[in-house]
């Protein structure tokens, strides 16, 4: 069956017609701004990604760098005003349709249909999404009830089979619970199992374990990898922990003050990271490797903060940080190299290495 373009998308902006049939969510040039008395200031600058069908993408980057209002912007749920996109793309694939979400009213019917159902997002606090005031079956039932045609009956067992999927125990009795009875980690499992109900395209986890114990985070993240991959989904997965990105990720993109300053498979990442950036983020990671080391050396943290910015605007944003800056790149935007068919690098010592 052909692709069906469902909206207008920009004339100056690649086609949709090119979004190969494996990929479930491009990102193309995203823009997001913020609004104020004080003028327009751009958060996200312009940033690109796919993600296919039962791949994890991870966006890694320090706090603040606009990995969680890209993954907002993407569900439609961003602060409006004072947030808005401003420019680009987010092409989403459902069945043998191609939605350009950007082209969408984030509160209109269209989006909230697609909510759900062709994606979902978990969040790190669980009760962003549950309803303390129902029971934890209810709100499941709800969900699968609104986007499918199932009876009510189908629907309970249904999420019955969600519950037991995500590990949770009896689940009999803890849909018959609210979400105040249940521990942080049986939260979290509940709703996985909600945001997964309607067997979305898209999964979007912005820090889903960062407020659980390091046990119950891997049994979580090991969950949300397995039912990703059994279902074939493609999953955006938001940390600034570098483990998990070990842990889960097919591919990385480093962000960098509202951009991508480095992409690349897990392994190109880890193994050969080439922006300075991606290189501290991997040096600040205490490691075993490093305890002959002298004490100073074991942790080798980024200098300075992501506050720190150059005083030219057209200069490489970390270059305040950066320990092996050029004299260029105090002055000039850095371009995006490619390295190899799958990593690129903004860097200028790419491009003075060639
Ligand atoms: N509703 C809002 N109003 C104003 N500014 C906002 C709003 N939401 C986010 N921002 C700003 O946008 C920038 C990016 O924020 P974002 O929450 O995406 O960061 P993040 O990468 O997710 O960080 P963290 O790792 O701390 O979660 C920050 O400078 C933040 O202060
Ligand atoms: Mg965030």
């Amino acid at each position: 069956m052909s692709t069906q373009i469902l909206t207008t998308t920009r004339p100056d902006g690649p086609g949709p017609d090119s979004l190969p049939a494996d990929v479930q969510l491009s990102v193309r040039d995203l823009e997001i701004t913020l609004s104020g008395s004080d003028g327009a200031k751009p958060l996200v600058k312009g940033i690109s990604f796919d993600i296919r069908r039962g791949e994890t993408v991870c966006l890694v980057g320090e706090s603040g760098c606009g990995k969680s209002v890209t993954s907002l912007a993407i569900m439609g749920l961003l602060q409006t005003p004072p947030l808005s996109v401003t420019r680009g793309q987010i092409l989403l694939r459902d069945g043998d349709q191609v939605t350009d979400l950007a082209t969408l009213a984030p509160r209109g019917r269209a989006y909230r249909d697609l909510r759900g159902r062709a994606m979902s997002m978990i969040f790190q606090e669980p009760m962003t999404s549950l309803n303390p005031a129902h029971k934890n079956g209810k709100q499941i039932v709800e969900v699968i009830r609104q986007h499918t045609d199932l009876s009510r009956r189908a629907a309970w067992a249904r999420m019955l089979d969600m519950l037991r999927l995500v590990g949770i125990p009896s689940p009999e009795i803890r849909a018959d619970q609210y979400p105040h009875q249940l521990s942080g980690g049986m939260r979290q499992r509940v709703m996985i199992a909600l945001a997964l109900a309607c067997d979305p395209g898209l999964l979007l986890a912005d820090e889903p374990t960062t407020a659980l114990d390091v046990t119950t985070q891997a049994q979580i993240l090991n969950e949300i990898r397995k039912l990703s991959q059994q279902r074939d989904t493609a999953t955006l997965f938001i940390t600034h922990d570098l483990g998990v990105v070990a842990q889960l990720a097919d591919r990385v993109h480093v962000m960098y003050h509202g951009r991508i300053v480095e992409s690349g498979t897990v392994r190109e990442i880890f193994k050969d990271p080439r922006h300075p950036y991606t290189q501290g983020l991997l040096a600040s990671v205490p490691s075993l490797a490093r305890d002959e080391q002298a004490d100073t050396e074991r942790l080798n943290p980024i200098p300075g903060s992501v506050r720190d910015l150059p005083a030219n605007p057209a200069a490489c944003p970390f270059q305040p940080r950066c320990r092996k800056a050029l004299e260029r790149c105090a002055s000039e935007t850095p371009p995006n190299m490619t390295i190899s068919e799958t990593q690129t690098a903004r860097c200028w010592l790419e491009a003075e290495s060639r």
